[in-house]
């Protein structure tokens, strides 16, 4: 297993829309744990396989407490919404140190691969809904500062180049 650099916003390669999965074979199943030990070393619930620039429809995420339990979804697809909506403080590895409200489904049903590849539907609600949320949508090439208002975003934008060209230096 080996740990993925993760793409941090604004790269132009977070905004990349996935396409589906082909074959849950060997290559996906060596990137799902690479992925899982990114994500818990970057102390993250979710991370997509765009943040790692890697275009495939595949998610991972646990949003236990305990760090136990992992969810693998490939090629997944909501098939049903909770008609409320409520904003929520998200976070992002690809947008570090950035936090800031989004609204959301409360509840979703999506069905999916799991990491076997077995077809399966899984009903998220609360901080799981929202993580699911968040994460299909970086599978649409989508970061979730773009929900804020442009004025905001400007600032993110600009306080994360200043911050990558620390690091680089
Ligand atoms: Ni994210």
């Amino acid at each position: 297993m080996s740990l993925l650099p993760i793409l941090c916003y604004p790269d132009p390669r977070l905004h990349k829309v996935a396409k589906p999965v082909q074959t849950v074979d060997a290559r996906i199943r060596t990137l799902i744990a690479d992925m899982f030990e990114t994500m818990y070393d970057a102390k993250g619930i979710g991370l997509a396989a765009t943040q790692v620039d890697v275009h495939e429809r595949l998610i991972v995420i646990d949003t236990s407490e305990q760090r136990d339990q992992p969810l693998v979804l490939i090629n997944p697809e909501i098939v049903w919404t909770s008609a409320e909506k409520h904003v929520n403080e998200e976070g992002c590895l690809s947008v570090p140190g950035i936090y800031d409200g989004v609204e959301r489904f409360d509840a979703v049903r999506v069905s999916a691969l799991d990491g076997e590849g077995t077809a399966r539907t899984i009903e998220a609600q609360g901080m799981l809904a929202v993580c699911v949320q968040h994460e299909m949508d970086h599978l649409l090439g989508k970061v979730f500062v773009e929900y804020l208002s442009p004025l905001k975003r400007d600032r993110i934008k600009t306080k994360m180049r200043k911050l990558q060209r620390a690091e680089r230096s």
